[in-house]
């Protein structure tokens, strides 16, 4: 569904991708983990187009991303952005169906009330929550209206950064349990950032590791233990040495 080939990118003089080669099956859900800072969100972002690549193709469903319509291309997609990203100016129930206000996926509003209103329960939020507005709310909520936001339109690919991040043990099992879900039952295709070694474990059925700009690891989440890479072992086990150095 997603493949990625050579793919560079760099800011100003550093190198954040140096190649990346990345390919995740339809209906199957991956995780990638790595270091702060190793350019794991750069990459969803030059997937959905958001960034563009110095080098090499990234190709969705057997197409280059830039071929065909954009519009028809991001509908496709949801994502969870690192920190929700809500619209603080947006109710939480506008956040969360604002891709079926407009566009090309658009309902009508009593409808698209109606869904944000689903998908909120799904997150484990109450219908009152609908009306407040952003601000209002924890950050844990934030994050579960944001993720709420990503699976509003049933989209075919979902982009999970850092989902769990800032969420009590609890909701983190059950946001955890919630990706699962959709993948399984909606037979979507996901992406799942995450530092949370347990997330990774509930969510994945492959992992990918980046480390200076390219995927130091990769394979199905069973082999992950006993797979010998030093800087897999280092990082799943969260050692402060290892060949990963703690100050970047
Ligand atoms: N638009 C941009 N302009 C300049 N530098 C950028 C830009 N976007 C990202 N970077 C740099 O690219 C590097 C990788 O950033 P990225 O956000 O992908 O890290 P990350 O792996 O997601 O880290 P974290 O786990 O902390 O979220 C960082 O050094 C960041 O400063
Ligand atoms: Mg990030």
């Amino acid at each position: 569904m997603i493949l990625l080939n050579g793919v560079r990118k760099a800011f100003g003089d550093k190198q954040v991708l140096r190649c990346v080669d990345l390919h995740v099956a339809k209906g199957t859900s991956m995780v990638i983990i790595g270091g702060s800072g190793t350019g794991k969100s750069v990459l969803l972002r030059c997937i959905l187009g958001l960034v563009e690549p110095d080098a090499g193709t990234i190709a969705v469903d057997g197409h280059d991303i830039h071929e065909g319509d954009r519009d028809a291309f991001l509908a496709r997609f949801g994502m969870l952005f690192q920190g929700a990203a809500l619209f603080d100016s947006l109710s939480v129930w506008q956040n969360v169906a604002f891709r079926l206000l407009r566009g090309s996926l658009r309902r009508p509003k009593a409808e698209a009330r109606e869904i944000a209103i689903e998908k909120l329960r799904r997150v484990g939020l109450t219908p009152d929550v609908a009306d407040a507005f952003p601000a209002e709310l924890s950050g844990g909520m934030q994050k579960r209206v944001g993720l709420a936001r990503a699976i509003a339109a049933d989209p075919e690919i979902i982009f999970f950064d850092e989902p769990t991040t800032g969420l009590d043990p609890i909701m983190a099992g059950v946001i955890n349990d919630l990706i699962r879900e959709i993948v399984t039952e909606m037979g979507a295709t996901a992406i799942t950032i995450t530092h949370d070694m347990s997330s990774v474990r509930a969510i994945a059925d492959t992992v990918a590791m980046l480390h200076e700009g390219s995927v130091k690891w990769t394979g199905p989440v069973a082999r992950m233990d006993a797979a010998p890479d030093p800087y897999l072992q280092q990082f799943i086990h969260g050692r402060a040495t290892g060949p990963i150095a703690a100050v970047r």
